[in-house]
């Protein structure tokens, strides 16, 4: 398997990270409404430290969540890809599809488009059986992502997120799974 597989639809491209989308990438990560589910928004230091494990994990595994480009419209706009969670719960082992966009970027179909790709490489290249996806109770916009993929939501799946303290808002979980037989590359 390349680690430096691209993948492309008709709108959106997958890649590996350049050097310069560093800079985009923690502008975005030092945006509260980017970052409005996560612990905190992150500086420069640790935006590039998630950079470079990001490129780690392609270099570990094969894949990993590329750089999403939007030919024409912008060279980087965010991530969109898999990745094997770094924390141990009743359904790890396994592969995550996950995104981060920038703000000025939501609301026009390229994370959902841009994960039909990394599923389709899952499920084809990869021939992984199952992608799960999670994020807190009350993130609705990524939420509605993952329904439009087609995945499915088991309320006893739900799970408190390791590293959110105890009491933390968005410590709840919830957790959203696919198979290959899904229709996830379907609209
Ligand atoms: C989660 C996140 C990626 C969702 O972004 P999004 O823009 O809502 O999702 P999509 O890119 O799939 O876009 C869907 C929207 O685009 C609209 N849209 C516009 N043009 C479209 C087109 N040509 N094709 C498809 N959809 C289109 C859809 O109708 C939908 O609108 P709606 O939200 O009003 O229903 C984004 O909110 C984000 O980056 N959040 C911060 C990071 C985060 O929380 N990540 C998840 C942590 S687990």
């Amino acid at each position: 398997m390349s680690a430096s597989v691209t993948l492309s639809g008709s709108r959106v491209c997958l890649r590996r990270w350049r050097e310069e989308d560093r800079e985009a990438f923690a502008a975005m990560n030092a945006d509260a409404r980017v970052m409005e589910f996560f612990r905190s928004c992150l500086s420069r230091t640790e935006s590039d430290v998630m950079v470079d494990h990001i490129e780690g994990h392609f270099s570990k595994h094969g894949f990993g969540l590329w750089a999403l480009e939007v030919p024409g419209v912008a060279p980087f706009i965010g991530f969109t890809g898999l990745s094997l969670p770094g924390f141990s719960a009743h359904f790890t082992p396994c592969v995550e599809v996950g995104w981060r966009l920038a703000f000025e970027h939501w609301g026009r179909g390229y994370a959902t488009e841009a994960a039909r790709l990394a599923l389709g490489h899952a499920f084809e290249t990869l021939a992984l059986t199952e992608v799960v996806s999670f994020t807190s109770v009350k993130n609705h916009r990524s939420r509605a992502v993952m329904e439009r993929l087609g995945m499915r939501r088991d309320p006893a799946d739900d799970f408190d997120y390791p590293s959110f303290p105890e009491g933390h808002p968005h410590r709840r979980h919830v957790l959203y799974r696919l198979g290959p037989g899904s229709r996830f590359g379907a609209g």
